[in-house]
């Protein structure tokens, strides 16, 4: 059964590879994407070690020169159809854009420093000497990526930095966001003509953002292309600047992985070990959220938090951000109602607590489980050895992708008589994530 899974798995990615890097998916996403590159990297290192590293290098062929890492970095494939392309960002307008590769013009959660950090170990048991001299390649790179982050999406310097679009957060459609967009009224705006491409895809139309989500969304990609991607402009005129959980968790955990690489390479980390300091003091101090056992984002435009439950607010234990009291308030949230974890009735982890009364069941970042947000929740449980969840949340993600394939989202309910399969097929980071979770030791 194993055999077979990950046999499939691996195929999963290797018919997505372009020669260059792999594709999210063969048809809605046929460029390179940020996150889902640093995921697809750790499939391929259990079993091709040179994909692993080209996969990355190919995506910080696309870092801009003040260290921002692009959300896209564009394929040459001449009639792959997404939209937005290059010339909708023009991105290249940017004084910071790189001359040697296309790229879109914001980033996505910083992933990099704990994915090398655990490429590593994969490959070091093959090749040590290879394996370091990679780490050496891409420390710099990442740091000058976290750097990015800390010098100008931080603007209160205290270690919390925002996004400024919601596929920033790599969580587009998250509920998270429905207040600071409900500011943004398109029928009073000038928005760009655009048309839409991934409503072509037939099995993901569906479930995929609405129209009035895509005007805003184009609506924020106009100001920051009318600003040429200038940080300090945006920051002073973009309603959309939120802190977010999920973003700052995985900067937390890929700082402490940065910090381990540059002891194992003999790099300098002292600029590191303070901004996670600061980065875990306030976290606690601002995000969490007390009364409700979760941690919030905040609207910085506005100036309030955002108290809504959604599976973001429990994934700083990947970054031992809670204390074991904090992390045991969140366990309790996992168990409870919100998320199910102790229902039959439902698979671990909807994005999404099941008694929000506008739920989506099967609607992109409304609802549905993720295997990226799955296998972080796994990796943050282990942390603070609460075995049990931890194993439960593994298993239901196997468990979905056996019976529904590499899909790139699921629907929580077990006696929902609709297929639990949702959006695109054939879904690179659930088929690398498939193989971690195999092949961990
Ligand atoms: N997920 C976004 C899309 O649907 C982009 O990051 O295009």
């Amino acid at each position: 059964m194993k055999e077979k899974l990950l046999e499939t798995a691996k195929s999963v990615l290797l018919k997505n590879w372009t020669g260059t890097f792999t594709k999210p998916a063969p048809n809605l996403y046929p460029h390179q994407w940020n996150w889902d590159a640093g995921f697809i990297a750790l499939g391929y290192a259990h079993f091709d070690w040179p994909k692993a590293k080209q996969e990355l290098r190919s995506l910080f062929k696309g870092q801009w020169s003040n260290g921002m890492l692009p959300q896209i970095v564009f394929g040459k494939e001449k009639d792959a159809h997404y939209f937005p392309g290059p010339d909708f960002w023009k991105a290249h307008e940017a004084y910071a854009h790189p001359k040697n590769a296309v790229t879109s013009g914001i980033s996505m959660p910083p992933v990099h420093g704990f994915i090398l950090w655990r490429i590593f170990q994969i490959a070091s048991k093959n090749d040590l000497k290879d394996s370091r001299a990679f780490l050496e390649e891409m420390f710099p790179k990442v740091k000058k990526l976290h750097e990015y982050f800390y010098q100008y999406r931080d603007p209160k310097n205290e270690g919390l930095v925002y996004i400024r679009h919601p596929w920033e957060g790599g969580t587009d459609n998250s509920p998270i966001w429905d207040t600071v967009l409900r500011g943004i009224n398109p029928a009073e705006l000038e928005i760009p003509s655009y048309k839409r491409q991934d409503l072509q895809n037939p099995e993901a139309a569906k479930h995929r953002p609405t129209d009035l989500d895509y005007d805003r969304y184009v609506y924020l990609v106009d100001l920051f292309r009318r600003h040429q991607y200038d940080d300090d402009a945006i920051y002073k005129e973009c309603p959309f600047l939120i802190q977010d959980p999920l973003f700052n968790a995985t900067l937390v955990w890929s700082n402490e992985c940065l910090i381990k690489i540059g002891q194992e390479i003999g790099a300098e980390v002292a600029e590191i070990i303070h901004w996670n300091e600061l980065s875990i003091y306030s976290f606690n101090e601002k995000l969490w959220d007390e009364d409700r056992g979760i941690y919030n984002a905040y609207d910085l435009r506005n100036e309030q938090l955002i108290p809504v439950f959604t599976n973001s607010g429990l994934m700083p234990l990947i970054g031992e951000v809670p204390t074991q009291e904090q992390a045991e308030e969140i366990l309790l949230k996992l168990e409870s109602p919100h998320f199910g974890g102790k229902d039959d009735q439902y698979f671990l982890c909807p994005t999404y607590s099941l008694q929000s009364e506008n739920i989506d069941f099967q609607k992109y970042w409304r609802g549905p489980i993720w295997i990226n947000m799955n296998w972080l929740l796994y990796q943050g449980l282990l942390r603070y050895d609460m075995e049990d969840m931890a194993a439960k949340v593994k298993a239901d993600t196997l468990q979905l992708i056996e019976e529904y394939g590499f899909y790139e989202y699921f629907d929580p309910r077990k006696s929902s008589t609709n297929n639990l399969a949702c959006g695109t097929n054939q879904f690179s980071w659930t088929a690398a994530l498939c193989i971690d979770l195999l092949m961990e030791a």
